[in-house]
């Protein structure tokens, strides 16, 4: 790693994972991470190991089985923090503690009832105790840019004296200008004692919607590592999207002269993949990876267009991963074409994940004659991918409607193991669905959200239905593909209550300290 390279830190699987109802599973993080480890990633965040049992086990899976990323565990300055994330950590390659604590007056008087010099020690105490674990360690400064400067710069030299090789600066609510936050960022590198031997990171909130510009800005002011997430996820308004930044790094090379290691080929399957897992649709004009952003309406672009792609086009769809789906598969695939195929795309199934990865093949191939790339990841991506947590699993399903009877579905469900019978009416055939489903199970959730698309063009296309649920507080989505959307409405229904089960049951477990919140 040079100078002229700025290292990706994603934070996706934790401070994307904050965002309300994302959260995910363990074999779902997997998956991110592997994606993540694909695309050239240099630092993938893990998680949060203190928080929960789930957090710790995801981060210890993926600390064991990724090796082209350093792993990454988030800590507060505590102890108890700090040694969840070494031993979550403990079968990583490269392993690092981020550890971080508030450094703005609002923050240490209310929240942290805190006194400054009693933050300084806590940072100094935190960061040797972190560095005698893993070695590799990162400070955040929570709040930084609220932050009164001279203490700010105490804090990070404080932080940098202990040991932190890596030390972030987080626009925690998203408050900084870009002029500002460059200045910020160029302050403290000049000024903290140590300063040049450590690597400045930036981490930006998108409340105004300028996280992407101030870490660009950050990059101006001599920062060298960036924290984002695909898509842009995060706790409220989110954090820059990492194909933002990098997009613009990469297009704008003249002026920034720098480069990361990310294959960005590898954006529209990483923002496909997290949209699949999240159920966070973005929205059509979304840059990089809406379904807009290389679409030219208008016929003077289009003519412009024919004649030179450069007349509105500052970037190949390519270079982003966005390709016409490759006709791979159809009905006479055997196991091997499919098996290679998989590989391709960066999945590595067991046996037996793979022989029920076959047989869902079959059966699409059988409705839908040419599979995509696209179609086999819904696939993949498809159904409870935790083992089980499968209260409620679908049977049959027949839905009639149209314009002389009323809208009915009839179900047959099995709750714990149990088949049970039902039939209900609504006011659409979703809607008559979703009614008994809930009848059946017993569930009181509120929809949030139900959103279909198909994934590849033509109308035996597979139509991937997403939906999120909302019950007690707790937040969960769940996505379903068929070529039959009736079919994907009820799979993605129960996936999710199956999810919201999955987390009443974590909230009842104890011995564990619950759901610990940044
Ligand atoms: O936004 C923030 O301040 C954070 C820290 C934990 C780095 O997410
Ligand atoms: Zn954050």
């Amino acid at each position: 790693m040079t100078h002229d390279t700025i290292r990706i830190f994603d934070t996706t699987l934790r401070d994307g994972e904050q965002s309300p109802g994302a959260s995910m599973q363990k074999g779902e993080k997997l998956q991110i991470a592997r994606q993540l480890e694909k695309m050239g990633v240099d630092i993938i965040e893990a998680g949060f190991p203190v928080a929960s049992p789930d957090d710790f086990s995801a981060v210890a899976a993926i600390a064991s089985e990724i090796r082209g990323a350093s792993v990454c565990a988030l800590s507060r300055c505590r102890p108890e923090d700090l040694e969840a994330a070494a031993r979550a950590l403990s079968g990583a390659a490269s392993p690092r503690i981020h550890t971080f604590i508030a450094t703005s007056a609002l923050h240490m008087e209310k929240k942290l009832g805190l006194a400054p010099e009693a933050v300084l020690e806590t940072i100094d105490r935190s960061v040797r105790h972190a560095v005698d674990l893993v070695g590799e360690v990162e400070f955040s400064a929570e709040d930084a840019t609220r932050s009164e400067r001279p203490f700010l710069a105490r804090a990070v030299g404080v932080a940098i004296a202990a040991g932190a090789r890596t030390i972030n600066i987080p626009d925690t609510v998203g408050y900084a200008l870009p002029s500002e936050f460059k200045e910020l960022i160029a302050f403290l590198v000049s000024t903290v004692p140590g300063a040049s031997g450590v690597v400045f990171s930036a981490h930006c909130h998108n409340d105004l919607g300028l996280a992407v510009a101030n870490s660009l800005a950050a990059i101006e002011g001599g920062a060298r590592q960036i924290e984002c997430t695909i898509n842009g996820i995060g706790e409220r308004a989110g954090n820059a999207a990492m194909e933002e930044v990098v997009m613009a790094l990469k297009v704008r090379r003249a002026f920034f002269g720098l480069e990361t290691r990310i294959r960005t080929e590898e954006f529209i399957r990483a923002s496909r993949l997290v949209q699949t897992i999240t159920g966070m649709l973005v929205q059509p004009n979304k840059a990089i990876v809406g379904a807009n952003a290389f679409a030219h309406e208008s016929g003077i672009h289009q003519d412009g267009l024919l004649k030179d792609k450069r007349t509105y086009e500052i970037m190949l769809p390519e270079q982003v991963g966005l390709a016409e789906g490759a006709l791979v598969l159809g009905k006479h695939s055997g196991r091997h074409a499919f098996r290679t195929r998989l590989e391709t795309l960066g999945y590595r199934l067991s046996e037996e994940d793979l022989a029920q990865a076959f047989l869902k093949f079959k059966k699409l191939a059988d409705q839908k004659k040419e599979i995509y790339d696209e179609d086999l990841e819904t696939l993949l991506s498809e159904g409870p991918s935790e083992q089980g947590w499968e209260r409620f699993r679908l049977e049959r399903l027949v839905v009639s409607g149209g314009t002389l009877v009323p809208p009915t579905a009839t179900v047959v469900l099995t709750v714990d193991g149990e088949e049970r019978q039902m039939a209900g009416l609504g006011s659409g055939p979703v809607d008559a669905i979703y009614r008994t489903l809930s009848k059946m199970t017993g569930a009181t959730a509120r929809l949030l959200s139900y959103t279909v698309k198909g994934i590849t063009g033509g109308s035996d296309a597979l139509g991937e239905v997403t939906v999120r649920l909302e019950e007690e507080g707790r937040v969960a989505a769940g996505h379903g593909a068929d070529t039959d959307i009736l079919v994907a409405s009820a799979h993605a229904y129960l996936e999710a209550l199956n999810r919201l089960e999955r987390k009443k049951e974590r909230d009842r477990k104890a011995g564990f300290p619950q759901q610990v919140t940044l």
